[in-house]
């Protein structure tokens, strides 16, 4: 990959959203590179906090009928919108997989809970770039619901959920970022 590439990837990667997504099925071994890129993230004193769990089949239906079950509970029946509860449903039955991001606390916290919530972000992103150099699209999905998460993932003492990696080929992955110049987020100090 030149330096060119490589900006381009990293500046490419975008949240891409399941209507997008094409009835593609994701091959396990390319899943098994996503996830394995993930793991090489940095972690500090390497207590790898990242754990995932990969939803297809029908613990990915049974994600979507969770997650918008809960948006029915959380909604005032005069508020609520079936063609809302409907979408929530689909951004799980439409994605190839869907990786439940978690994170497990070190038991001993030798460290401070936001490192480990960093070194999962990292791995996070290590697994978004890869996916859009394969063609896939993501979105990192962080709904309250996740809260309530122990209730269909297996989820040991002092693991969290963090959210939701949903995945799907798309016609085209990469597509440029807005961002602000430079100046308006570095200060350079010399
Ligand atoms: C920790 C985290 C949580 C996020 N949660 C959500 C979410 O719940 N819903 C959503 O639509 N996007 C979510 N996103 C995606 C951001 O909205 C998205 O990255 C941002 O708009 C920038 O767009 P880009 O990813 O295309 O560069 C989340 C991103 C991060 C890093």
């Amino acid at each position: 990959m030149t330096n060119q590439e490589l900006n381009e990837l990293i500046r490419n990667r975008r949240s891409i959203y399941p209507p997008e997504f094409i009835n593609k099925p994701i091959s396990k071994e390319l899943l098994e590179t996503i996830l394995t890129n993930g793991t090489y993230a940095p972690n500090y004193k390497k207590t790898e906090p990242w754990r995932f769990k990969v939803l297809q089949g029908d613990p990915k239906t049974q994600l979507g009928l969770f997650l918008s079950n809960a948006y029915k509970g959380s909604t005032p029946e005069d508020k609520f919108l079936e063609k809302k509860y409907l979408k929530i449903q689909e951004k799980a039955n439409k994605s190839s997989a869907v990786i439940a991001l978690c994170m497990q606390r070190d038991p001993q916290e030798r460290l401070e809970e936001w490192e480990e919530l960093a070194a999962v972000a990292m791995a996070v992103q290590n697994m978004w770039l890869t996916a859009t150099q394969h063609g896939i699209g993501a979105y990192w999905g962080s709904p309250k619901a996740i809260k309530k998460a122990d209730k269909i993932l297996p989820l040991a003492e002092g693991e969290k959920c963090l959210g939701f990696l949903f995945l799907g080929y798309v016609e085209d992955a990469k597509r440029p970022a807005k961002r602000l110049p430079l100046e308006e987020r570095v200060v350079w100090m010399s």
